[in-house]
């Protein structure tokens, strides 16, 4: 008899917790970590420890020393006891006082029996990965505001647009407000204008107030998007913000109605972002516009406070 293709047996897992959850795909290249269970199951992962350059945008809502682990778990076996068992096998192997650090783990959102576990070790759902499945556009009453795709002469505005959802975020959730914010902000904003991605900007009485950016994400074997989503043309919410003192008075919901006007023209029904659930604002907020949890992205910071 030939051993089953632990990766099919981790679809079957994942289509059981979900339907929106895609084919399971082989964890990134790590050391190999496994654990024998109670009933004598030996379950298996791998585990990664990344450096992020703090010059890069990925800084922006990453420490910057990352070990996570990917668990392998085939369906039939309960995740709580396996994801247990190999966290106690993995914890003496994160030996740094790096505070700029984290453990993480992600994980499908609906698995709540791993919830516990997690929660037990002292992660918390720092992030989630969000999804909005093929529904109607909402339409939204007419607010004194102008929605209109973003210039070059608007990065001034978009730049101190977007570093307002960075200072927010960082309060709520994983993002870390560098030094070099500003200035990474202005290249990648600046490097999806030139490349016609989707980058709107509200106006009210002639001061932009809002901030939409977005691109399409093809989910295509072998890309980073398989991982993730099931395959297919996605477009994806990488910003949004709204100017402090014009919050709460329908600039977000105007810009993602266009925003996902827009994203469909393009080929994608699907959205797909991140958003801190810990975030009192977007949590409400994305829930209304129809996106909810897929992945949940379980952190520790710093990576030795892992329990
Ligand atoms: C999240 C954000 C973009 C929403 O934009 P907005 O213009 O304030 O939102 P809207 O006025 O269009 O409100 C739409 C819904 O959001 C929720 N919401 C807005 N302000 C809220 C508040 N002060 N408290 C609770 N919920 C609120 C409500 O559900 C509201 O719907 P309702 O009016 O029907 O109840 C904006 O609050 C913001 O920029 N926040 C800080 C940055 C951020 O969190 N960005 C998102 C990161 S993922």
């Amino acid at each position: 008899m030939t051993a089953e293709d632990p990766l099919a047996a981790l679809t079957r897992r994942f289509t059981a917790l979900d339907p929106l959850l895609p084919a399971a795909q082989d964890p990134p290249p790590g050391r190999l970590l496994t654990a024998r269970l109670a009933d004598g199951t030996r379950v298996r992962s791998v585990v990664t420890d990344t450096r992020t350059d703090p010059a890069t945008a990925q800084a922006l809502w990453s420490a910057l020393r990352v070990w996570e682990l990917h668990p392998v778990l085939p369906d039939g076996v309960a995740s709580g006891p396996a994801l247990h068992a190999l966290i106690e096998k993995w914890r003496p192997l994160i030996r740094t006082t790096q505070e700029d650090s984290s453990a993480t783990v992600t994980w499908p959102s609906r698995d709540v029996e791993a919830t516990r576990v997690l929660l037990d070790h002292g992660f918390t759902p720092l992030c989630v990965l969000a999804v909005r499945g093929a529904m109607p556009i909402e339409r939204v009453e007419a607010v004194d505001v102008d929605v209109r795709p973003a210039t070059e002469d608007d990065l001034d505005d978009l730049v101190r647009l977007a570093l307002a959802e960075t200072a927010y975020s960082a309060q709520v959730g994983g993002t870390v407000v560098r030094p070099n914010a500003e200035r990474i902000k202005r290249e990648t904003i600046g490097t999806h204008l030139g490349q016609g991605d989707l980058v709107l900007v509200a106006e009210r009485g002639g001061e932009a107030v809002g901030l939409a950016e977005c691109w399409l994400n093809e989910s295509v074997p072998g890309s980073w998007a398989e991982t993730r989503l099931p395959h297919g043309r996605w477009g994806y919410v990488n910003c949004l913000s709204v100017a402090p003192g014009a919050r709460d008075a329908g600039v977000g919901r105007t810009l993602m109605a266009a925003a996902h006007h827009e994203l469909r023209i393009k080929g994608a029904e699907r959205m797909f972002l991140y958003f801190n659930p810990p975030n009192p604002l977007s949590s409400v907020f994305w829930a209304r516009q129809g996106y909810r949890p897929l992945w949940t992205i379980w952190e520790i910071r710093p990576a030795a406070a892992l329990r």
